[in-house]
């Protein structure tokens, strides 16, 4: 008999959110210890004060988890205690190591037990990677990491600061006194470029052509690089880029490199650009993909290419859910 621990947060008190986290974590837990649901002998929670709005193990009754025996009780009220926190212990008729389960707010609990994942996803602009990335990490309980974004910010500085990026010593000024934060909220990257979010600001076609000619500087990436190792070796997270699986995390244990034909690149772009609102011609998106590829993959440090060990997927005829589902199998299968 093995005992299989998990938790997860809710960020309101309200049965639709309680059923749903509930779903998830069992779910995780169930996929990545391979059990079947005739080897569950019982499952037990427990949660904080403030969820009284269901009942956690009528929740797993709900979810198909009725077969077992199902027992949940409130905890004490421990100041300090992470909120509204739902905390399950699985017993389960089998020999292997357990694979415990935090998810959301509860990845902070039991670092002593859990293990890191780090999924490096990448590939030519328009391949869908932060699409897919955000599914991902949804699915698994992870974060996602957008590591664009942080070279993208760095170009929205230069355009701030009026510095030209062919000029060294002004791109390394802005380099050196960068105040960029990367933060979460609810689970979504918050990119802070000087204490403001710059989330949307960095998305212009103009940013980022530039990201991708700033991001060729050895002193731009040593810095930004560091920040993701540092980010990548606390948390679980997917993380999506250039040089994730070849030179960012090389020893990682989960690497895709996600492409599709420049013509369905640039018109995934193109659709996204029409959205928003923009007038740019599928001539000029189209021209603005190729060049980004050219620059990514041919400058000299870190360049876009595909990791030997990197499991690649062509997604031109493939929709994002099916690329997320690919990986996520893929993942739980090697966990
Ligand atoms: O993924 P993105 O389109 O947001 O990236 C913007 C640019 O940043 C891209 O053209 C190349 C660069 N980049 C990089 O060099 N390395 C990464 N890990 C991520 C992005």
């Amino acid at each position: 008999m093995k005992a299989i621990r998990g938790a997860i947060t809710v960020d309101k008190d309200s049965p639709a959110q309680i059923k749903d986290a509930v779903g998830q974590l069992l779910s995780e837990m169930v996929a990545r210890n391979s059990v079947n649901s005739d080897q569950i002998v019982c499952i037990m929670f427990t949660n904080t004060v403030d969820i009284k709005s269901y009942y956690p193990a009528k929740a797993a009754r709900e979810c198909g988890y009725s077969h077992c025996a199902l027992f949940s009780s409130a905890e004490p009220e421990i100041v300090g205690s992470l909120e509204r926190c739902i905390r399950v212990m699985m017993l389960v008729e089998s020999d292997k190591m357990p694979s415990h389960v935090y998810l959301k707010e509860a990845v902070s609990l039991r670092k002593d037990i859990t293990k890191i994942i780090n999924i490096a996803l990448d590939g030519p602009a328009g391949s869908g990677k932060s699409t897919v990335s955000k599914m991902v990490a949804k699915r698994l309980g992870i974060l996602y990491l957008d590591t664009g974004a942080m070279y993208r910010a760095i170009a929205l500085k230069c355009v701030r600061d009026n510095a030209d990026y062919c000029d060294k010593d002004a791109v390394k000024n802005i380099v050196n006194k960068l105040n960029l934060t990367i933060d979460y909220k609810d689970g979504k990257q918050i990119t802070l470029l000087d204490g403001e979010d710059v989330g949307e600001l960095i998305r212009t076609p103009q940013v980022s052509l530039l990201a991708s000619y700033v991001s060729a500087y050895s002193f731009v990436r040593t810095k930004m690089v560091e920040l993701q190792r540092r980010i990548a070796s606390k948390f679980s997270c997917i993380l999506d880029g250039r040089d994730i699986g070849t030179n960012v995390l090389p020893s990682c244990e989960f690497k895709f490199y996600l492409t599709a034909s420049p013509e369905v690149r640039a018109k995934r772009r193109y659709e996204e650009e029409i959205a928003k609102g923009t007038n740019l011609s599928f001539e000029d998106v189209f021209k603005e993909i190729n060049e980004r590829d050219f620059q990514d993959k041919n400058r000299a440090i870190a360049p876009l290419t595909q990791a030997a060990d990197a499991i690649l997927i062509d997604s031109s005829s493939m929709t994002a859910e099916e690329v997320a589902e690919a990986i996520v199998t893929k993942v739980r299968e090697n966990m």
